[in-house]
């Protein structure tokens, strides 16, 4: 085996280095590499820059040339999935169609309760496999990293199913599935006691029992009418985070006070957003808390996109997710719904790709990827063009042609 391998010559690699965490980009300030190479040793970058100096620089390495006109990103990061699940809502999709809101669709019975039942009748190992499935696909869609909730159990034993079968589904799929826990999605309609009282057994036996087998060390709630609201969660989440859990909040989709619990409680991020006015933006802009707009909820709902226009000229970060869910967001392409959001917000490209990148990354507290260089993984989503604008300026439909995965081929 060879010590390096050198990839190239890549008509363009876009590095995404040297860009702010929060705030507004312009695309002058996105450093193009053009005749770029990239060094790998195992599974990390050890070096970026012009290919012929790299080859002659490392004549001995692996050389893997390219030969044709390739872009090369860092491997995108979907850092907000549902993906974990059974059932289909199609019917729901249906029916906010002919006029019920999603709202209506929940107080009736229905929403994220048909999807519980159904995902509660699967074993860990079926849920495990259609977990796997799906983040093929987003493989194939450029994804090397994906977050999956768990919120479909809504018990102990239930959500403990689902996280263990993400964490299964992690040892085999080749994108790092990063669980976090969403036993707060809604108050499960067969718990006798109140919200406070089912968030209180949630925190007291889940919580150590996730810390034991090593299941997730995030913790999630949805702020939200007929879920959960700002007192009912605040000792809740005071918990998660003595126990050193990172937090991150479903805030101000449908009504505002989301945002507000993420900043008290010092969550990495606040994902929804829709319903944000200027006093939520003004508020998540001065914390650190990461905006994420989830356009695939918006497209799938026939709402609002996420003021991420606002966001960002506030000061705020943004990241951008799919959402991937079987009820709001049942499309699962972050890059066609990243690129959607763009042109609706008018964000620059390099605010597009940061927001899939490396914000998405600091939204997981991932340091080591979302970036191309030296000591980064080696995490590479590679399209066939000689223009990166061609990327989200094909919406979606130019897919990758080939994707990297810690050092390795995954996908082509
Ligand atoms: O992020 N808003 C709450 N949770 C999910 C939807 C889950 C569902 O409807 O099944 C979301 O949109
Ligand atoms: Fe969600």
């Amino acid at each position: 085996m060879k010590k390096y391998t050198l990839i190239g010559p890549f008509f363009q690699v876009v590095p995404m280095t040297g860009l702010p965490l929060k705030g507004a980009i312009s695309d002058t300030q996105n450093q193009i590499l053009p005749e770029a190479g990239i060094l790998i040793k195992n599974d990390t970058i050890e070096a970026v820059g012009n290919f012929t100096e790299l080859l002659s620089k490392y004549e001995d390495a692996h050389l893997i040339k390219l030969n044709g006109q390739y872009v090369c990103l860092p491997g995108l990061i979907d850092a907000h999935t549902h993906i974990c699940y059974g059932g289909s809502r199609a019917n729901d999709y249906a029916m906010r169609n002919a006029g019920k809101t999603y709202l209506e669709i929940s107080k009736s019975g229905g929403g994220i309760w048909d999807t519980v039942t159904e995902t509660r009748k699967l074993s860990m190992e079926e849920l495990a496999q259609k977990t796997i499935e799906r983040a093929n696909h987003h493989l194939k869609n450029g994804i090397t990293t994906l977050e999956v909730k768990s919120g479909y159990g809504l018990s102990v034993e239930e959500e403990l199913k689902m996280l263990r079968a993400i964490k299964k589904a992690n040892t085999i799929t080749a994108p790092d599935l990063v669980s976090t826990c969403l036993a707060a999605h809604m108050v499960p309609k067969d718990y006798h006691g109140t919200a406070e009282a089912y968030l209180n057994k949630i925190s007291t036996v889940l919580f150590p029992k996730l810390q034991e087998e090593n299941l997730t060390n995030r913790i999630d709630a949805f702020i939200e009418e007929n879920a959960f609201s700002k007192s009912q969660i605040a000792p809740y989440f005071e918990k998660a985070h003595d126990l050193g859990f990172d937090i991150t909040v479903h805030a101000d989709q449908f009504s505002t006070g989301g945002s507000e619990v993420a900043v008290n409680h010092e969550a990495i991020s606040a994902d929804h957003l829709e319903a944000s006015t200027d006093k939520e933006i003004a508020l998540l802009a001065k914390s650190n808390v990461i905006a994420m707009a989830l356009p695939g909820a918006s497209l799938g709902l026939g709402c609002a996109f996420t003021p991420a226009r606002k966001i960002l000229d506030a000061g705020g970060s943004l990241a951008i997710a799919s959402d991937h869910n079987p009820g709001s967001a049942p499309m699962g392409y972050l890059l066609a719904q990243a690129a959607m959001l763009g042109a609706f917000q008018k964000l620059t490209n390099t605010e597009v790709l940061a927001g899939i990148t490396y914000r998405a990354a600091a939204a997981l507290n991932l340091k080591d990827r979302g970036k191309i260089n030296t000591g980064m993984l080696a995490d590479l989503c590679v399209f066939n063009t000689n223009n990166y604008n061609e990327i989200l300026y094909n919406q979606g439909s130019l897919k990758p042609c080939m994707v990297w995965k810690n050092g390795t081929l995954v996908f082509d």
